[in-house]
């Protein structure tokens, strides 16, 4: 398996793997158009030909990214797909100088499993709420928000 930063031809597939667990709701779905925009945001994870998973790192502030739309295949959950990805974005985060990282996911054990903290929502700054506005469960957010320190935490992903 090959962790690699995402290009306009895998967005449907892309899309298509979001969709799958947005419509379990077990996260938000993504429209085309935001795939396109934000595709610089993302990584995707191939098994010879075939995208396997994916996963966005977006900046929010001179030290602190965004890690979401973390998606693996149906037939490819529980065989370390996830990790690779959020290692990548990880270390993507580290390179950029990011000093930390957040989530609002519906699976706060897994990435508590990988070295993040939960937080209060409240904690985060109102600069990362923009987006929340365009979600359709606002104002009923139902996600649990995490931070991973990079400058502290020693990275759990092996
Ligand atoms: C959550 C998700 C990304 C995990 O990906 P995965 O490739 O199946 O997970 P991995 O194989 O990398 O798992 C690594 C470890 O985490 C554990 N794990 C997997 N899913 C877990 C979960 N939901 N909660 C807690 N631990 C979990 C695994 O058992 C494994 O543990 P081990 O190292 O002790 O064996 C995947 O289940 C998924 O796509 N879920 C739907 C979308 C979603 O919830 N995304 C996250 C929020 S946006």
């Amino acid at each position: 398996m090959k962790v690699i930063k995402a290009r306009v031809k895998d967005v449907p597939k892309m899309k298509s793997l979001i969709e799958y667990h947005a419509k379990k709701n077990k996260m938000l779905a993504r429209s085309l158009s935001y795939l396109y925009e934000n595709l610089r945001d993302y990584f995707v994870a191939f098994d010879g030909d075939e995208i396997v998973g994916c996963v966005s790192l977006h900046i929010s502030w001179e030290d602190l990214a965004e890690v979401k739309s973390l998606a693996v295949a149906p037939e490819r959950l529980g065989k370390g797909v996830g990790r690779e990805l959020l290692k990548a974005a990880i270390e993507e985060a580290t390179d950029l100088g990011i000093q930390q990282l957040f989530t609002l996911t519906l699976e706060p054990e897994y990435f508590i499993k990988h070295g993040f903290t939960v937080i209060h929502r409240d904690n985060l700054p109102m600069k990362v709420w923009g987006e929340c506005i365009h979600c359709p469960k606002y104002p009923e957010c139902d996600e649990t928000a995490l931070t991973y320190d990079i400058g502290q935490t020693k990275l759990n992903l092996s």
